[in-house]
């Protein structure tokens, strides 16, 4: 049966995996707040529909005759669209509303991983009243994280010790708008991405990821969606050994066997802490950038993982291609805190040269493309090594047209992988 796939969002994720369903047999469309060129150059049909009204995804699918749809950004799911889709009869890869509660309510999930004696799980305590919640940063001895418990696309968290002081730190509780907050235990280490492919009990891993969250070289500013990432040639990072890449796998099939009925992709955020791995946050989603990394060595048909995940089989073995990648988002200027929006990006791609282009949240216009307030384009280098991968990402880069656009140039850089190297090392005292 030829099968019609109906993806969901318009970010670099979505780009990437569009480009997985390209080169497959099914027939794409897709849907998303911004029109995404790269996307809908690939795509038969693109609307452009409000994909967190789960009513309005369903009218697209039923017209397209979807017979799958894959949800890439978390703001769907949390509204409920694998769940609108599922009770038309449209199997969704990816988790209901209840089940993206692992991502979506971070107090669940920190309750939801002690409740079922999950390891790897940080100290910590959920707040809806925020007096108490700055008594608690008063007494407690050490460093926290505040996060509030629900989606802030990266951006909510704040470290004390890191980011802020503790009187900063209360102020931030006291005067932000959040509902309910959650108090943990600052983790200090190196943080790596593990993304599984999960659906009927089965889970499947790809190699590890390492994104940079904040806004400027040197990991300063502000956090961000995510400023670009690399993984290895082979599945661990050159700062984790085999064993720390097996135990963050552990804690996620642990997390799936508790979930029971999670379908989808799982995503675990780890610090490598001088106790091993133990775990930042989960997603319900590939990250982004970190599906840029991990879709382009996918040698696996992605179609092929998703029928199989539809009519209940078990999912492939999953081959990736022995290369490392490295992937450098470009941003508009002043992003995350007051990013320029509706500014007009010039895109040279036929610069990219070996680099693969990925195309985000940019819209195109019958005049041209422009930026919006979120990430807009991204480009990775693959090669033998992160060096040689990393060459080739700020090459393209280079001559992709900075007017108007930030970007990391370190990311990926050999000084910055070692530094990463030379912390764990000296946190396990070696
Ligand atoms: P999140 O939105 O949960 O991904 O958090 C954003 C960033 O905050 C993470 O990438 C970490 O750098 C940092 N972070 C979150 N939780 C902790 C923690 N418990 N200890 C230290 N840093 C954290
Ligand atoms: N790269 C982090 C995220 O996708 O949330």
């Amino acid at each position: 049966m030829s099968e019609t796939v109906l993806l969901i969002g318009g970010g670099g994720r979505e780009h990437a995996i569009a480009r997985e369903l390209e080169t497959s047999e099914a027939d794409l469309y897709a849907c998303a707040g911004n029109r995404n060129p790269g996307i809908a150059r690939i795509a038969d049909g693109f609307e452009t529909l409000e994909t967190t009204n789960p009513k309005a995804v369903l009218e697209f699918a039923e017209d397209v005759d979807a017979t799958i749809a894959v949800v890439g950004p978390e703001a769907p799911l949390q509204a409920g669209v694998a769940d609108e889709l599922e009770s038309a009869g449209i199997y969704a890869f990816g988790p209901k509303e209840a089940e993206a509660r692992i991502e979506t309510d971070k107090a669940f999930q920190r309750r939801f991983m002690a409740e079922h004696d999950i390891p790897g799980c940080p100290d910590f305590e959920t707040f809806d009243d925020m007096d108490a919640a700055c008594d608690f940063v008063d007494e407690y001895d050490g460093d926290l994280a505040i996060k509030p418990a629900g989606l802030t696309g990266g951006k909510g968290v704040k470290v004390i010790g890191d980011q802020v002081t503790a009187e900063e730190g209360k102020e931030y509780i006291r005067e932000s708008d959040y509902d309910r907050i959650v108090l943990e235990e600052r983790l200090i280490g190196e943080e790596f991405t593990v993304q599984a492919f999960v659906a009927n009990g089965d889970v499947r891993t790809a190699p590890a990821v390492q994104d940079h969250k904040r806004a400027y070289e040197g990991d300063e500013g502000p956090n961000t969606g995510g400023m670009g990432s690399y993984s290895d040639a082979t599945t661990a990072l050159p700062f984790m050994t085999d064993a720390d890449y097996d135990d963050a796998v552990s804690i996620i099939e642990a997390t799936v066997e508790a979930l029971e009925d999670y379908r989808g992709i799982l995503y675990g955020q780890f610090m490598l802490t001088s106790e091993g791995p133990k775990v930042i946050e989960f997603n319900a989603r590939f990250g982004d950038p970190e599906a840029m990394n991990t879709l382009p060595v996918l040698e696996t048909d992605f179609l092929d993982i998703l029928t199989a995940a539809r009519d209940g089989d078990s999912l492939p073995a999953l081959e990736f291609a022995p290369q490392a990648t490295v992937c450098k988002y470009a941003v508009p200027e002043g992003y995350p805190t007051d990013p320029e929006a509706g500014a007009k990006v010039q895109v040279d791609e036929e610069s990219a040269g070996d680099a693969l282009l990925y195309y985000a949240s940019v819209d195109e216009r019958d005049d041209g493309i422009y930026t919006t307030t979120s990430r807009s384009f991204a480009v990775v280098g693959r090669a033998d090594s992160i060096t040689e991968a990393e060459t080739i990402a700020e090459d393209a880069l280079e001559v992709a047209g900075e007017e108007g656009l930030h970007m990391r140039h370190d990311i990926g850089k050999p000084e910055l992988v070692q530094q990463r190297i030379d912390h764990v090392e000296e946190l396990r005292g070696e």
